[in-house]
């Protein structure tokens, strides 16, 4: 009530992306102060609903999407807000600013947000000292972390792997899983990274510099039919240990550059794919489910449809910081 009648009138006044810096500096802010995140860990009353996936166990199933904290600036704030993980990222190898603004638009009439960001980020070196100093300072969240890994943008497409595999070296051994985004549409030729090749190849190399931490695959919203399943099946028999469907909508933004749409759009499709990912991975792989959730129907409806967990970003700009804790509440009713 309090966010949407009073926090996201003033937060929508402004640009999304300032809107968003704010939100972030504020939340960066709160995840250094641990006895304050306890505080609002106790308001935001989570209920603990144990899970099991991975190798690692989950206090709630609701997590961060990628994107959101992409420098792993405030992991230790989203365990106060209620989440029971994170997936920070997309990091590439090399720090790199990402495109012009405008880059992020909202579309209040369809609870959507657009976003052609092109994997703005502080590079894989800066990522992993911030979370070393985060586990030193004992600001480490009670929670599984995982990391997600890009391409930069300027690598040329035969070099396309080591950058993945060198994000994942440097990354992996501050994370508990990582994830290997194929999925954005905001990088040239990322989604042509969806061939059975390029996956087997990928999930083959991001392994080898993880170490034993389990590796996803991240997937596009558009990957369906046999497309999908050549997919999935080149990705599990390269060993990773599960798949996230899905990333955003390819779709234009408003000067005509290729970008995505997350949000309600989503809703109905995404839990289809997670459906079919689902029935082609089988029951031992760790499905998790992302794209338009923004309240305890669309969660339960993307774990009915075989998530083990799910992910939330556009729905926080909706429906405000408390959501994971309030969905859940919900589920466990
Ligand atoms: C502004 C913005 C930036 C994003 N950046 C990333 C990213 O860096 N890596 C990634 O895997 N997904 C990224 N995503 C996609 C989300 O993780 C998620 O897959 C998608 O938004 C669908 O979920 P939602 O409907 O809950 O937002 C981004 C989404 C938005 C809105």
């Amino acid at each position: 009530m309090l966010y949407a009648d009073l926090v996201r009138p003033l937060l929508f006044r402004l640009d999304p992306e300032r809107a968003h810096d704010l939100v972030m500096a504020g939340t960066a802010r709160l995840a250094r102060l641990p006895l304050l995140c306890k505080l609002v860990h106790a308001l935001a009353r989570p209920k603990p609903t144990p899970v099991k996936a991975l190798g690692l166990t989950f206090p709630n199933p609701v997590g961060l999407a990628g994107g959101m904290d992409k420098n792993a600036r405030a992991p230790f704030a989203w365990w106060a807000f209620g989440f029971g993980f994170v997936e920070l990222g997309t990091v590439t190898p090399k720090p790199q600013p990402g495109n012009d603004r405008p880059r992020m638009f909202r579309l209040p009439a369809e609870e959507a947000v657009v976003n052609r960001m092109g994997f703005n980020n502080d590079g894989a070196e800066a990522v992993a000292g911030r979370l070393a100093e985060q586990a030193k300072r004992g600001l480490r969240p009670p929670f599984p972390v995982g990391m997600s890994v890009g391409k930069n943008k300027d690598t040329p497409a035969e070099r396309t792997a080591d950058d993945y595999a060198t994000a994942a070296a440097v990354l992996a051994p501050h994370s508990d899983f990582v994830t290997v985004n194929v999925s954005s549409p905001n990088t040239p030729g990322l989604r042509s990274l969806q061939t059975p090749e390029w996956l087997t190849k990928l999930v083959t190399v991001v392994r080898a510099a993880s170490g034993a931490k389990p590796v996803l695959v991240k997937v596009a919203p558009e990957l369906d039919g046999a497309d999908l399943d050549a997919a999935l099946d080149a990705v599990m028999a390269a060993g990773a240990a599960g798949v996230i469907g899905t990333n955003t909508l390819g779709c234009l933004a408003p000067n005509g550059e290729p970008a995505g749409k997350s949000g309600r759009p989503l809703r109905d499709i995404s839990p289809r794919r997670v459906e079919a990912i689902r029935r082609r991975v089988g029951p031992a792989a760790c499905v998790i489910g992302c794209g338009g959730i923004d309240d305890v129907y669309s969660a339960r409806r993307m774990l009915d449809a075989g998530a083990d967990l799910i992910q939330i970003y556009t729905g926080l700009v909706y429906r405000g910081p408390f959501l994971p804790a309030v969905i859940t509440r919900g589920l466990s009713k």
